[in-house]
């Protein structure tokens, strides 16, 4: 029993989950009395799919009128979110919104999480980067596409700021989604590149939430509503159910993307995934692959999945147990603790191998002389450091960007 537990647990206010659950959307909306909305998606949801009409159809039947913007971006910028807000306040023509609706993968809700906050008054998303200063932003209704983000549960939106290559967060359990509807069926189309980097983010926000600072020993930075506040029993849970499912069902997905129940399976872990470190937060796995993101400009998932292994081999002494626990979800436990623990760093790396995604940073295109660049860059993001639970974080960084590098785990033949 984990008695220090201080639990602080924040989800969307609505969680919808299933097959075709989309449909029920319009009803929805109108029976919380929503009508006037702002959908914002990318030109292969308005193009390639009759989801957007159908959705705009159905509403408008029942009163809601939606203003579609079609103009998401992989990795969304400042700029992008910026100029968004200004086209739509003025195809709005002075009316307000009442609610804003993220149709597509993390990058298409991050900027609808954006616009919430800027369409209201029209400010840069700059002025929000930090603290949302008690601005309350419009209600965010998420339809995630890819099973990996997560970030329909999520507080924060990730953008990157094109004067300086960095991705910043604005962050307020504010931006939680209202509801989030998870329709499996919007992941059907996903290409396997999209599968794989997708489903490897969500296994990292599963074990790395899984592995996490304790929400005893979390620094809330004296904050009464933290966005993320450290593992729990609650959180673990979660982020058990996630790993599982992953085990199951990620390389079938990304090898038969025609495979329903995979499909489903992956969607259920993403979301699982989110419940557990939309709370408890993350640390060294996601604090370096921002780094390595800044200096390749590689996918959000690639990214974690290159560092995982070696963030998890940097836990195999604070973490052992935790590690022998994934071990057995695994299948490779032995009756040693230590040797089962340094079997999962080897293990993950193997199946992000037969994800086609490179396991290590030479492979991934980054040269010796960024590494110095790749630990400063990491070291940066204090909130992911201050979670990684090791005694001292900057040696760490330091000494996983080096293995990393060199492709070396403690537990390899
Ligand atoms: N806010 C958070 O909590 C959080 C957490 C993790 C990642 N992120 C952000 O999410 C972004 C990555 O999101 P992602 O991995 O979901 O990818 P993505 O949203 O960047 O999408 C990648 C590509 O896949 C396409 N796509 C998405 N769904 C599809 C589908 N069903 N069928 C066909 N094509 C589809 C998109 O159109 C796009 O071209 C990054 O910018 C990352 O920083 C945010």
């Amino acid at each position: 029993m984990r008695t220090e537990d201080l639990i602080h647990f924040c989800a969307p206010g609505r969680l919808i989950i299933g097959n075709g659950t989309r449909h029920q959307l319009p009803q929805l909306l109108a029976r919380l009395g929503y009508r006037s909305g702002v959908l914002v998606t990318d030109a292969f949801f308005v193009e390639k799919t009759p989801w957007v009409h159908e959705y705009t159809e159905a509403a408008g039947r029942l009163g809601i009128a939606t203003l579609v913007y079609p103009g998401g971006l992989p990795d969304p910028t400042t700029q992008l979110c910026d100029e968004a807000t200004a086209i739509l306040r003025q195809q709005l023509g002075g009316e307000q919104p009442d609610h804003v609706i993220a149709l597509g993968g993390g990058s298409n809700i991050d900027l609808a999480k954006a616009l919430s906050l800027t369409l209201p008054q029209g400010q840069p998303i700059g002025a929000f980067t930090g603290d949302i200063g008690g601005c309350r932003p419009l209600p965010l209704i998420a339809l995630p596409t890819t099973s990996g983000t997560g970030s329909e549960a999520t507080p924060g939106a990730i953008l990157l700021d094109p004067a300086n290559a960095t991705k910043i967060a604005v962050m307020d359990n504010a931006l939680r989604p209202q509801i989030a509807l998870i329709d499996p069926e919007f992941t059907y189309t996903c290409p396997p590149k999209v599968t794989a980097d997708a489903g490897i983010d969500a296994f990292t926000h599963a074990i790395e939430s899984f592995l996490t600072l304790d929400c005893a020993r979390f620094d809330r930075g004296g904050s009464p509503d933290p966005g993320y506040s450290g593992r729990s029993a609650l959180t673990m849970l979660f982020a058990k159910a996630s790993m599982r499912l992953c085990f199951a069902w990620m390389e079938r997905a990304y090898q038969h993307g025609d495979d329903t129940e995979a499909r489903v399976g992956m969607a259920y872990a993403s979301i699982y995934a989110a419940l557990s470190y939309g709370t408890a937060g993350l640390n060294a796995g996601h604090g370096i692959a921002y780094a390595v993101a800044g200096q390749t400009h590689k996918s959000h998932g690639s990214t974690n999945a290159v560092m995982l292994p070696y963030v998890l081999d940097a836990l195999c002494g604070t973490r052992q147990s935790e590690l022998a626990e994934v071990a057995g979800l695994m299948g490779l436990a032995t009756s040693c603790p230590d040797e089962s623990a340094r079997r999962v760093p080897v293990a993950v790396r193997a199946m992000i191998g037969r994800l086609d995604i490179p396991t290590d940073l030479r492979a991934f295109g980054v040269e010796e002389r960024m590494l110095d660049a790749l630990v400063t860059d990491a070291l940066a993001v204090t909130r992911l450091a201050k979670a990684f639970p090791v005694a001292d974080a900057a040696l760490a960084y330091r000494q996983i960007v080096l293995n990393a590098w060199e492709g070396r785990l403690s537990g390899q033949a």
